[in-house]
């Protein structure tokens, strides 16, 4: 059936789509890339929800989400070392489960790193209005958040930070990848000291007695919390998006892609143990959006404080980074296989980059961050990456049958075992999520199919060689009866 037609898999591994694209990126860069849009939002902002939800017991709930990560990462890089280009798990897919759900996969991930790059800068702003306020600068109320989103009637039209900050990153994105590799390594070592102080800071201040009771809400509340927080991770499949400007991918996509995911987790759990054992945990409401600082300001230390608001900024600045360039070199790969219109494949050749597709999305991205209250869209983001990461998933246990003997520069460990327990696990936290959230996400891929069949389908280059190949054999045949 044409709707899974396939690309074929060892033309890229030959080396046949040889990129335009330039190689810049090592291990260490790579490591940075990850973390830099792992730790962000997820744990500055939505811990002290993920307080309320499950109590103490939120450790487990990052444990939980990280293990789904895991075994998730572990098939993502299989794949990340056999298909060492552009696109990640589009790409992948596209090998081995065929177009359509290739392209809903590249649909997905769109969703995934457009909103989540607009959902942190609406989370940036807050941090980067109470910092301003600190030195007595007011932004006026009416450009300070999206319309309908303050509280108490306050009226507000437009979030111009947020706007701002991702207009400023685009400029950084669309200016070439050495550029943004240097900011961001800069930004991510300091995200990480600022995190680290916080530990060694805080872990004075820790009452153990506040870990008791550790379940308040049950399992319930943890894998509640699990689903929800899951968004702290979401990042490190951003790194395969980057395959094509990595210096030999298949050694430095996976193993960089596990170094920032354990970093991670142990810096989560412990920071998570951290706060709710300085404070007990119904406390959390009266500071809902800037947590990890707030425990610091109640174990008196203001100046600290302060200091992680700015690292806190940083760290925000870095993931929109990361998500709005994995946004502009998905379409980039879908529009070279016809997917996507040929506008999101130009290739500027000063920069190097995707020069007016950064723009385009840069700019949707930030009207979105100016006019859309974004709360709840960090769900919507989690169930667009989950559904990637099932598939990705079971994409490798797919190949594993099909083509055996291709050479795995990395494997995934314990086949089947790892990839059924990655599908089990991102199952379970889909369905631990909102069930509005789940009719948002049909309705996003309703539009896709839309997409899909009124233009990709018939610009799909893997479709056009196809019909070539078909006219070519009708004509041998026809010659040979003549
Ligand atoms: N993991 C990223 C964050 O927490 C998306 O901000």
């Amino acid at each position: 059936m044409d709707l899974l037609r396939k690309k074929d898999l060892s033309l890229i591994i030959s080396g046949k789509y040889a990129s335009p694209l330039k190689k810049e990126l090592k291990t260490f860069d790579l490591t940075m890339l990850g973390i830099g849009a792992i730790i962000g939002t997820g744990i500055f902002v939505l811990t002290g929800t993920g307080a309320l939800t499950a109590g103490p017991g939120l450790m487990i709930s990052f444990v939980i989400a990280a293990l789904a990560c895991l075994f998730a990462s572990l098939c993502y890089a299989e794949f990340a070392s056999l298909v060492p280009i552009s696109g990640s798990a589009y790409t992948y897919s596209y090998t081995t489960l065929g177009e359509i759900i290739a392209f809903i996969i590249g649909w997905d991930l769109m969703l995934e790193y457009l909103l989540s790059a607009t959902t942190v800068s609406v989370g940036w702003s807050g941090y980067f209005q109470s910092l301003l306020e600190g030195l007595g600068i007011h932004i006026p109320t009416v450009l300070s958040a999206a319309p309908g989103s303050l509280a108490h009637g306050a009226v507000s039209y437009f979030n111009l930070p947020a706007a701002l900050i991702i207009l400023l990153i685009t400029a950084l994105i669309s200016m070439g990848v050495r550029e943004t590799k240097r900011v961001n390594n800069v930004m991510v070592i300091i995200k990480i000291a600022v995190v680290l102080l916080f530990i060694i800071v805080a872990v004075r201040y820790v009452k153990p007695a506040n870990w008791t009771p550790l379940l308040p809400f049950g399992f319930k509340g943890v894998f509640a919390a699990a689903a929800s927080v899951f968004f702290a991770f979401i990042g490190f499949d951003a790194i395969s998006s980057s395959a094509e400007e990595t210096v030999n991918p298949s050694k430095t996509l996976p193993k960089a892609m596990l170094l920032a995911l354990g970093i991670c987790t142990l810096l989560y759990v412990i920071v998570t143990a951290i706060m709710t054992g300085v404070v007990h945990y119904p406390m959390f409401a009266n500071f809902i959006d800037r947590p990890v600082s707030a425990v610091l300001k109640m174990s008196g230390q203001n100046w600290m404080a302060g200091i992680v608001d700015l690292g806190a900024i940083l760290g925000m600045t870095t993931v929109m980074l990361v998500m709005l360039y994995g946004q502009t070199r998905i379409t980039f790969s879908m529009a070279r296989d016809g997917l996507m219109p040929k506008f999101f494949g130009n290739v500027n050749p000063k920069t190097g980059t995707p020069f007016k597709a950064t723009w385009l999305f840069g700019s949707i991205s930030a009207i979105l961050a100016g006019f859309v209250p974004l709360t709840t869209l960090a769900e919507l983001v989690n169930i667009g990456t989950l559904t990637a990461f099932v598939l990705v998933s079971y994409s490798v246990l797919r190949l594993r049958k099909t083509q055996p003997d291709l050479k795995r520069v990395f494997k995934t460990p314990l086949v089947p075992f790892v990839p059924i327990m990655s599908i089990l696990f991102c199952l379970f936290l889909i369905f631990n999520l909102n069930p509005l959230t789940w009719v948002r996400f049909v309705v996003w891929l309703i539009i896709g199919m839309i997409v899909y069949f009124g233009y990709s389908r018939k610009h799909s280059k893997v479709g056009i060689e196809e019909l070539t190949k078909n006219v070519y054999k009708v004509k041998d045949d026809v010659n040979r009866k003549l």
